[in-house]
């Protein structure tokens, strides 16, 4: 139980589509932050990797989105909604290597299909919701332990 959590705290952090030059920014935000306050180095990790992955995806699919997260002296939530194409298939989308990227972004590196596994792989609580047309939302739980 990190020894600096006595009161909630949240923001956001804006993403915009497309922008690689400041990819992984939001994520190494909320890293810092966390750092700061003392988090366990497990539950900043798996934080770190899971919101690094939905920031990767807004980038990469959506127009724009948006970073939300609360922690409290229980955990960390966090909410990342797009607006976006959506996703059709969602049950597809969530099998490891499944990946709709195009070349050029893989490319970069990226398109492995294994975002959306290990967002689901590194959260206590993993929830998908997309609408096509309209865009996706994640929201994910990562608990402290407990004393
Ligand atoms: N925010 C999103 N908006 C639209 N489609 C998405 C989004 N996130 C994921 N997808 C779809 O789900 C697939 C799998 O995502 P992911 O597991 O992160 O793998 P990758 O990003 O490497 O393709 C993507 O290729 C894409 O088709
Ligand atoms: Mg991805």
């Amino acid at each position: 139980m990190p020894i600096n959590i006595d009161k909630e705290i949240e923001g956001s952090f804006q993403i915009i589509g497309g922008n690689f030059v400041n990819a992984g920014e939001a994520s190494t935000q909320l890293k810092l932050l966390l750092t700061k306050l003392g988090v366990d180095e497990d539950i900043i990790r798996r934080t770190a990797i899971a919101t690094f992955e939905a920031e990767m995806n807004v980038i990469i699919y959506a127009a724009a989105g948006r970073m939300h997260y609360h922690i409290t002296p229980r955990g960390i939530s966090i909410k990342v909604d797009d607006m976006g194409p959506g996703i059709e298939d969602i049950e597809l989308a969530m099998q490891e290597g499944y990946s709709t990227a195009p070349d050029w972004v893989r490319e970069m590196g990226w398109g492995a299909g294994m975002g959306l596994p290990n967002m689901k792989k590194n959260s206590d609580i993993f929830k998908i919701d997309s609408v096509v047309g309209e865009g996706t939302t994640i929201e994910m739980v990562i608990n402290f332990p407990q004393q």
